[in-house]
């Protein structure tokens, strides 16, 4: 079921992400203040008030997530992160009870880092849109053949789902994580239509593009507007999953039947706005 909607505020609210980067400050430094001061909390409970929860690990682990997260939530950092915070030293606990080989973490490190790169500087997290979302995002295109870019492509999927459908359309991914970029370019060859590009795309100019796919975070959404004001062509549209741009007015809002009730949020370039 879809229905266009005129309401940029009503899809924030309903969406109900604040704004990310806890006051200004480096989403890094606040993340560690919090696991940090999530320490220190747990040890003066300890100290005064529990002095036998050492003996159970998981139990000091649990009680040192909710107060890094109780800490995370007084630096304003985002409500994404809490639940992050609530598991991390948990799951390290968890973890480390399964005596694994110590190349493992390491190892683990370095997979997460190439699969989500610099998240904590681009904030914007690996996600994929989902089948539904991409049907959605397909029937958006302009009947005639048209170039079509995709900002932060992850894996691929969602190019190679459009450019299946639309032979008659050219399609451009940039992604800067190491092994989605990857699996999207080697997914991409022998596609005619399909180039997947390694890089930064804040780097990448928007003209010439019919339409640009972005799904990336409420803390990209600002710099992304002027962005397209800046280089996209009149007539070109931004679709932007989940994430309206603050205080701007969509052409349309696609509601879009999946289980995440996403919404996909078309604008115009500021200048060609309800031509
Ligand atoms: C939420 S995922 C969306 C993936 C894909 N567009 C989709 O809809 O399934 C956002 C992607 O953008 C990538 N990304 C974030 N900032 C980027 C940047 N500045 N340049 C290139 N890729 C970026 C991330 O690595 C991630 O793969």
């Amino acid at each position: 079921m879809r229905r266009a909607r005129r309401d940029t505020m009503e899809s924030i609210g309903r969406i109900g992400m604040p704004p990310a980067g806890g006051a200004g400050r480096n989403p890094m430094l606040s993340a560690l203040i919090a696991q940090v001061f999530g320490v220190l909390l747990a040890g003066l409970i300890v100290v005064f008030l529990v002095p036998q929860l050492p003996r159970q690990p998981l139990a000091l682990a649990a009680v040192q997530g909710a107060c890094a997260v109780l800490v995370s939530w007084r630096l304003g950092e985002p409500a994404w992160r809490l639940p992050i915070h609530a598991v991390f030293i948990p799951a390290a606990v968890l973890v480390n009870g399964l005596e694994l080989p110590v190349w493992l973490w390491p190892l683990g490190f370095i997979l997460l880092l190439l699969v989500f790169w610099r998240t904590d500087r681009s904030q914007v997290p690996l996600f994929l849109s989902n089948r539904k979302c991409r049907d959605s995002v397909t029937e958006l295109l302009p009947a005639r053949p048209c170039r079509v870019l995709d900002l932060g492509c992850g894996d691929g999927a969602l190019l190679r789902h459009m450019a299946r459908a639309r032979p008659d359309c050219r399609f451009v991914g940039i992604e800067h994580a190491p092994l989605p970029w990857c699996w999207a370019w080697l997914s991409a060859r022998g596609r005619g239509n399909l180039e997947i590009r390694f890089g930064n795309f804040w780097n990448h100019s928007l003209e010439g593009y019919a339409l640009v796919h972005a799904f990336l975070s409420p803390a990209a959404m600002p710099r992304l507007a002027v962005k397209v004001d800046n280089e996209m062509t009149a007539g070109a549209r931004l679709v932007s999953n989940s994430f309206p741009v603050p205080d701007r007015q969509p052409e349309a809002v696609v509601d879009v039947a999946d289980r995440r009730h996403t919404r996909l949020h078309v604008y115009a370039p500021r200048a060609t706005q309800w031509q």
